[in-house]
């Protein structure tokens, strides 16, 4: 892994990949990035990638565009200075090459670590006329993961008005591309979405106040051709948990720009005199090995080189929530039913959802308060702490810090403290209002309350919760012209609380939720290694949810639960067997009332329960790999493999059986071809090679949503 800097030219190395930008014509130049490409070759390419033409630069190729002077493309950059101009001129100043990577200031960021060392490059420029300053920090990866970010200095004495600050931006000389985004919705989170580029512009974006269910902070752009297994695969990833935006901009030349950072929508920011102002990161990886490529390595960066929690390499507890037990509706009695049923199937950890708190018996009151609610609790935490304990389980709470009821102590005391509009309507969703993190007060009382409610009892593990979007976002305790500031001021406070709680308690595993995964983001995966996939726990739903948030995300970072039939969400009833089939594929758990399964269900449950336990480090630590879609093909099939290659479990989920079909043939992928691999039944004994090349054979089944694990070791 290097950088390799001459003439201008710099050069972002891992061996397989290369990443090539310049400064040319005083511009800061996107020359390649793509598979390796030898240094004596670097010249040849720049001189190719390079276009003179006119005076127009809007045919160029450029890493850092901004507005007024030729571009006519969508900038990287829009500024207002104190004279109503907006132009910018930045020469480069400095260079910087240096091993390691610098955190960044507030922001959760990928770091350098034992498994991925890491090498970074800053360009320094700057404006003369309006003393300003731009560092582009640069980072490589020992696997080829990319980062970039930026930092904007005003040296001046004005202020300096930030419309538009994306992270990175990046022109290709061809527009021969499809893009893939994932998108959805409350309990369809992260669906794959693939289409055509076209000319003109194209955007994903949120607007919501969180990363969000509609869009993630993803896009990647691949060759009409690339499949799972194969093609160019160039994506990005902002760690990031609110407001973002990623864009594609076809030219009329053909060229392509890509682009992602903070969203511009209600986002402006008056930069002081003296400050800097930091733009989250943006993580690049590119693949020549198809989407199944550029997964392996967003997965191995952000398992080693993201995620900070000591319990990133740990086993996770298998749990059991009582949410869809128990709803609102129980009291100690019920919840130690519920545990010792849990105990009783192998279960190692026993989650208490909503309701415990205040005195909520619905979502209507009550956030905000976080006192325990005596009415079902009588003993209190400590007590059902040490119950659940004595039963031989961890205990674990759930609680959203975050928000705040209109019937709360809290709101009755400081009814300024919700983001509002003074004289407009308070749009409540779930009767519910955010607080205004950009307060500093107010992270302060969460950083207190959530304190004491983790000091009160044994508490092993926290369910970190955020139910809603953000309305009338304004906030009372700044004035007019930062009003447009309070989507970044709220997620800056929000990590700043975060950075707080964890730190003070690392042996607490926190898993991240919003109404499901509306924030399952890198931004919040830096603090909690897990987080919950989805709402939705309908087996045929989590394996299209699954799929898709596996194309960046890893499975030890997936909440995974088998819950009740018929299905909460969707009504449908899927056999045991299926749900546990997917719910294991994540970090697993249980959520359902398990004091009402039959006993036959209870000795299945059982057994699946063993299986993981004698697989978890396959399947949270292993190699994960699509075999094939959901989202095209009846068969939903991965791949769990051993960073060995001694171990293997493969995951088939048929969505509709087909009458009068021939058994279907697929073939595996990750394994060493020379080794001989023995089913544990010992029905199938291949080698690697013909189970990569010729494929297994997978049972035809009776029934629409059946599934089918099959492990393989190595035969001795
Ligand atoms: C939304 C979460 O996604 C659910 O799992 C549950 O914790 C509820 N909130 C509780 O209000």
């Amino acid at each position: 892994m290097s950088i390799i800097v001459e003439n201008n030219i710099f050069h972002l190395t891992n061996g397989g990949v290369s990443y090539i930008i310049g400064i040319l014509n005083d511009r800061l130049e996107h020359i390649y990035w793509g598979p390796a490409i030898k240094e004596n070759d670097v010249s040849y390419i720049t001189e190719k990638s390079h276009v003179i033409w006119s005076n127009d630069i809007d045919i160029e190729t450029l890493e850092m565009p901004f507005y007024g002077t030729g571009d006519y493309r969508i900038p990287m950059l829009e500024l207002q200075f104190d004279d109503g101009s907006r132009i910018i001129d930045l020469k480069c100043e400095a260079y910087e090459v240096f091993k390691g990577k610098k955190p960044l200031d507030g922001l959760p960021a990928t770091f350098e670590s034992d498994i991925y060392g890491v090498e970074s490059l800053h360009l320094l420029f700057h404006d003369e006329l309006k003393k300003i300053h731009l560092l582009m920090k640069y980072s490589i990866f020992e696997n080829g993961a990319i980062t970039r970010s930026v930092e904007l200095f005003n040296k001046s004495s004005n202020i300096v008005k930030i419309n538009k600050i994306h992270s990175a931006s990046i022109d290709f000389l061809t527009c021969d591309f499809e893009v893939i985004t994932l998108q959805g919705a409350w309990a369809r989170e992260r669906h794959i979405c693939r289409q055509p580029v076209q000319k003109g512009l194209f955007q994903i974006s949120s607007n919501r106040g969180h990363s969000s269910h509609t869009s993630n902070p993803f896009m990647a752009l691949v060759s009409p051709s690339t499949t799972e297994m194969t093609g160019d695969v160039y994506g990005m990833n902002l760690i990031y948990s609110g407001n973002f935006q990623a864009q594609i901009e076809v030219s009329p030349f053909e060229v392509t720009r890509f682009q992602m950072g903070l969203s511009d929508f209600d986002f402006s920011w008056q930069l002081q005199p003296g400050c800097s102002f930091v733009t989250p990161e943006v993580v690049l990886v590119y693949s020549s090995s198809g989407l199944n490529g550029m997964s392996q390595i967003y997965h191995g960066l952000y398992k080693s080189n993201l995620c900070r929690s000591d319990y990133k390499n740990k086993n996770r507890p298998i749990l059991i929530n009582n949410w869809e037990a128990t709803y609102f509706d129980f009291d100690e009695k019920k919840l130690l039913s519920i545990a010792e049923a849990g105990k009783s199937i192998g279960l190692e950890m026993f989650v208490l959802d909503d309701g415990w708190f205040g005195s909520r018996n619905d979502d209507r009151s009550s956030l905000g308060d976080w006192t325990v609610n005596i009415n079902k609790l009588p003993n209190g935490l400590e007590d059902l702490a040490i119950k659940v304990n004595d039963i031989g389980l961890t205990f674990g709470l759930w609680i959203e810090p975050e928000m705040i009821s209109p019937d709360s102590d809290l709101f009755r005391l400081h009814p300024e403290w919700c983001l509002h509009v003074p004289n407009r309507r308070k749009t409540e969703t779930r009767h519910q209002l955010v607080l205004d993190l950009s307060r500093q007060e107010v992270c302060d009382y969460i950083i207190d309350t959530v304190s004491k409610v983790l000091e009160s009892a044994n508490i092993e593990y926290v369910k970190w919760d955020m139910n809603r979007s953000m309305t009338e976002i304004g906030s009372s305790s700044l004035n007019h012209l930062h009003q447009m500031e309070i989507g970044h001021r709220y997620i800056l406070g929000l990590y700043n609380i975060l950075e707080t709680i964890t730190s003070r308690f690392p042996n607490i595993l926190f898993e991240g939720c919003s109404g499901g995964g509306g924030r399952f983001d890198g931004g919040m995966m830096y603090y909690m290694p897990q987080h919950w996939v989805s709402d939705n726990t309908d087996a045929y739903e989590r394996l299209m949810i699954q799929y898709g948030t596996s194309l960046v995300y890893p499975v030890s970072a997936m909440g995974c639960h088998i819950s009740d039939v018929p299905n909460h969400q969707t009504h449908r009833v899927i056999a045991l067997e299926s749900r546990a089939h997917i719910a294991m594929s994540g970090v697993f758990g249980f959520e359902l009332d398990l004091s009402k399964v039959s006993d036959e269900e209870k000795d299945m449950m059982k057994k699946f329960v063993r299986f993981y336990k004698e697989n978890r480090e396959l399947y949270l630590y292993g190699d994960f790999y699509r075999l094939s879609s959901p989202f095209i093909n009846n068969y939903g099939i991965w791949q769990h493999v051993s960073k060995d290659k001694t171990e293997s479990i493969v995951c088939v989920f048929k969505k509709m059986h087909v009458p009068n079909m021939r058994e279907k043939k697929f073939r595996l992928t990750g394994l060493d071809k020379d080794k001989l691999y023995c089913s544990e039944d010992d029905a199938i004994k291949m080698s690697g090679n013909t189970l990569m090349n010729v494929g297994l054979v997978i049972p035809k089944g009776k029934s629409d949503f059946e599934s089918f694990i099959i492990k393989f070791v190595e035969a001795t």
